[in-house]
């Protein structure tokens, strides 16, 4: 049963009952009840401050490419959709937080402008990179970002530059009720043929060794300092273990891929499974790198 919401709320783009399978990459979970989708950073900030004053919790969706949910999610769901552009001042980047994370790779990279090369197999939005400070061969968000502007959970609008901490290994000081709304990258001129070289690399490499052609939610579960997930469930041969269509991939072992028919409770019991398999064989306790959404 959805929750009853305020005019005000209501007055805002929305959709109601939006199956997750349409809304994550994973492509399991029930229904979005409510699913809000502001075109300008003002309507974000009128769903934030009002959800704030009547006390409604909600939730951030961006691309769905880190998450799991597990079930209905009543709450009201708040996707951007900002139809502001990128823009370019020197050799800095600004871009919507709803903007596609793969596309703003390729628009550095045919600007000629050098630093993302290493997101442009990333998939989702900007925001949710920036909140999960993303990052792959060595570099993250972190390392690149200039300023950003968010709006926080009483709906203010700031705009700052990281400060130490803020930010860590797939991870960032937001709460859940934080919504990113733009953010710059401090990039350099480079030469156009050998960022394209260097992408094209990158893409290779991940191609090579990660299930791209099956849905899934990038890799499940954080590396443990100094090894390797994937290699740890590997080495504990679970490897292609599967329920239902939910299957520990036999090409990379931690990314956990959908079939097709797969349900949000077969990649909730195969990740505890696996848990308890490395702690088993390997006496090491895996974190979740996933966002997990429970009903
Ligand atoms: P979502 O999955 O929608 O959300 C993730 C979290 O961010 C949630 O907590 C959500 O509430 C929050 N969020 C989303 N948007 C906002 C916003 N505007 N403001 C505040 N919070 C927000 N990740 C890596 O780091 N490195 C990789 O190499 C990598 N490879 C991947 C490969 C594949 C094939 C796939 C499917 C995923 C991969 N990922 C990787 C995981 C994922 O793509 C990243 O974490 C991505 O940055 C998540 O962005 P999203 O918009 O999809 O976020
Ligand atoms: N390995 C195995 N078996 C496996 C998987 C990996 O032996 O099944 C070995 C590889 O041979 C390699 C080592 O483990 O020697 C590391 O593997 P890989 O290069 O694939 O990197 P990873 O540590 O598994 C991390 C990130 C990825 C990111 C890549 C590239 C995490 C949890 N994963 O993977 O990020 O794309 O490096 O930088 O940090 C994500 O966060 O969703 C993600 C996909």
């Amino acid at each position: 049963m959805a929750l009853p919401l305020p005019d005000e709320l209501l007055k805002l783009p929305h959709t109601r009952d939006v199956p997750f399978a349409r809304l994550t990459t994973l492509g399991v979970g029930g229904r979005c009840h409510w699913l809000f989708e502001p075109t300008t950073q003002e309507e974000a900030r009128l769903f934030v401050r009002t959800c704030h004053r009547e006390g409604l919790d909600f939730r951030v969706l961006g691309g769905g490419s880190n998450l799991v949910v597990l079930g209905d999610v009543e709450v009201p769901v708040l996707r951007l959709r900002l139809n502001a552009p990128v823009e370019r001042h020197g050799a800095e980047l600004t871009a919507p937080a709803s903007h596609g994370h793969i596309a703003l790779a390729e628009a550095a990279a045919k600007a000629g402008l050098s630093g993302l090369e290493w997101a442009s197999g990333i998939p989702g939005s900007l925001g949710g990179a920036i909140r999960m400070n993303a990052g792959a061969y060595g570099h993250e968000w972190v390392q690149v970002l200039a300023r950003y502007r968010y709006l926080n959970p009483e709906g203010e609008l700031i705009e700052k530059a990281p400060e130490p901490g803020e930010f860590q290994y797939r991870g960032s000081w937001f709460s859940h009720a934080h919504v990113v709304l733009s953010a710059t990258a401090r990039l350099a001129p480079g030469d156009p043929a050998r960022i394209r070289a260097q992408v094209a690399e990158y893409r290779q490499k991940r191609g090579a060794s990660q299930p791209l052609s099956r849905r899934n939610a990038g890799c499940i579960f954080k590396n443990p300092p100094g090894q390797s997930a994937g290699r740890l469930i590997d080495e504990a041969g679970m490897k292609g273990l599967r329920i239902g269509d939910a299957e520990v991939s036999p090409e990379h072992g931690n990314f956990l891929v959908n079939h097709g028919h797969a349900r949000a409770d077969d990649f909730a019991e195969l990740m505890a499974q696996v848990q308890a398999r490395v702690r088993e064989f390997h006496g090491v306790e895996l974190e979740p790198e996933v966002e997990i959404w429970r009903a």
